[in-house]
């Protein structure tokens, strides 16, 4: 793992300010000279932190490895979703405003990144990376259901303790806000520990399985993923009690209640997600792509909040005519194919503004998909369309990957 990749993550946890670029050339150069002085230089870390840091400077990989692991599980979970775990590009922090808002997504953040750092300190330690943790060998002999516990079970109590010790340490206020941190944070540490199996070997003759050997693995990361996803929607508003020590959910009758233990907490509604706010960090859906074809998740009715979509076709490389050759290795074609991709549209216009010069010059010839665009313009865009058309093909220019057609035309050729 690169050393600046590392770091990285590491500010991606803690929504560190942004280092200008001679910074992170000087940060690479203090990770060569040594844990003390390494620790001692990573912005952001409040005082605890640099201490476990100090002490423990072989599992900082692995919470760097963690945080990333909890992005990209943020962000595959939330891909067909308005908000999805993302902000502007290239923001140290990923999450810029979002985490700043006590929202729901906050509260999702915070548990998925506790609760990749768990899961991947517990991993490096069952393959003996680190110095002060060893694979959990308490389970021993036989057990009740017939096997035999063996081999490297995963040592979790060790990722719970150093996550809660490293993450929690973060909230040094007493304020709510705080509070909110760390049960959301406690719950995601508790969603890796409540998702392990068992992984068993067979021995005997031919895999006859006369005797079994099994050890506790945690599961895939997806697994906790989509349970914290769950716990997401069934996400509780709270508020701090009157002595100002507690959360506590306001009941239909006005009286407070604890939260239950496994449900995500926030304390603030969360912003609306349809379109950009620079104060609360939401990008917008303008340009995402949505499912036609769906009525759940991802759909573009929900996913466009309503503006209607294009519809684009794009070039698609995949394999193909693949040829079991003996022995031992599949080989493939490479082909293309062209799809149909629907885009959501901006709010403010019919036409599409997106960012990219490539995906505007593609949309700009894409049939609108909203209601109130008034026919008469449609026909006349069909008409300028297939004289460009004609025109293109003469010159033998046209490439599908950046040439996009609209419905219509495509309709047409196929008469
Ligand atoms: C998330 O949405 C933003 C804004 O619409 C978009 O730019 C970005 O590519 C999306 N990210 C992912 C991972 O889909
Ligand atoms: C769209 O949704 C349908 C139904 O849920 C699904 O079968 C299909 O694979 C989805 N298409 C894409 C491109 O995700």
């Amino acid at each position: 793992m690169r050393v600046s990749t590392v770091w990285f993550l590491i500010f991606v946890l803690f929504t560190f300010p942004v280092l200008s670029s001679s910074h992170w050339w000087f940060m690479s150069q203090v990770y060569a000279l040594g844990a003390k002085i390494m620790c001692n230089n990573i912005a952001g870390l409040v005082t605890y932190q640099r201490q476990l840091c100090r002490e423990n400077p072989d599992v900082m990989v692995s919470i760097g490895k963690g945080a990333k692991l909890g992005v990209e599980e943020c962000q595959q979970q939330f891909k067909d979703q308005r908000w999805n775990c993302s902000t502007v590009a290239r923001d140290v922090s990923v999450f810029g405003k979002v985490m700043r808002k006590a929202s729901r997504e906050s509260a999702f953040v915070y548990a998925i990144s506790s609760a990749g750092v768990v899961h991947e300190v517990t991993k490096a330690c069952s393959r003996g990376e680190l110095i002060g943790c060893t694979c959990d060998t308490k389970r021993k002999g036989r057990s009740h259901k017939g096997f035999e516990w063996g081999g490297c079970s995963d040592n979790i109590g060790y990722g719970l303790r150093f996550a809660k010790l490293f993450v929690d340490s973060r909230e040094q206020e007493r304020d709510a806000r705080a509070k909110m941190n760390l049960h959301n944070n406690f719950v995601g540490r508790r969603a890796v520990k409540k998702h392990t199996e068992l992984d068993c070997k067979c021995h005997g003759v031919s895999g006859s399985c006369q005797v079994k050997t099994c050890w506790k693995v945690m599961s895939q990361f997806g697994v906790v993923g989509a349970f914290l996803r769950e716990r997401y929607h069934s996400g509780v508003q709270v508020t701090v009690d009157q002595s100002g020590n507690e959360l506590v959910k306001i009941m239909a009758d006005g009286s407070p209640a604890h939260p239950p233990r496994d449900n995500l907490v926030f304390l603030e509604e969360s912003p609306d997600y349809c379109v950009p706010n620079t104060n609360t960090g939401s990008l917008g859906t303008t340009g995402r792509v949505c499912n036609k074809s769906t009525p759940g998740h991802g759909s573009c009715g929900i996913l466009c909040c309503g503006r209607g979509f294009d519809t684009i076709q794009v070039e698609e490389v995949y394999k193909c005519s693949c040829k079991f050759n003996w022995c031992c290795y599949v080989k493939c074609h490479t082909c293309r194919r062209t799809v149909d991709k629907h885009v959501c549209k901006s709010p403010d216009d019919n036409v599409y503004n997106g960012n990219g010069p490539h995906l505007t010059a593609s949309v700009a010839n894409a049939q609108s998909n909203s209601q109130n665009r008034p026919a008469k313009k449609l026909l006349g865009d069909k008409r300028n369309k297939r004289r460009k058309e004609r025109k293109n093909r003469k010159r033998g220019a046209s490439s599908l990957s950046t040439n996009s057609l609209s419905r219509g035309d495509r309709e047409n050729k196929k008469l």
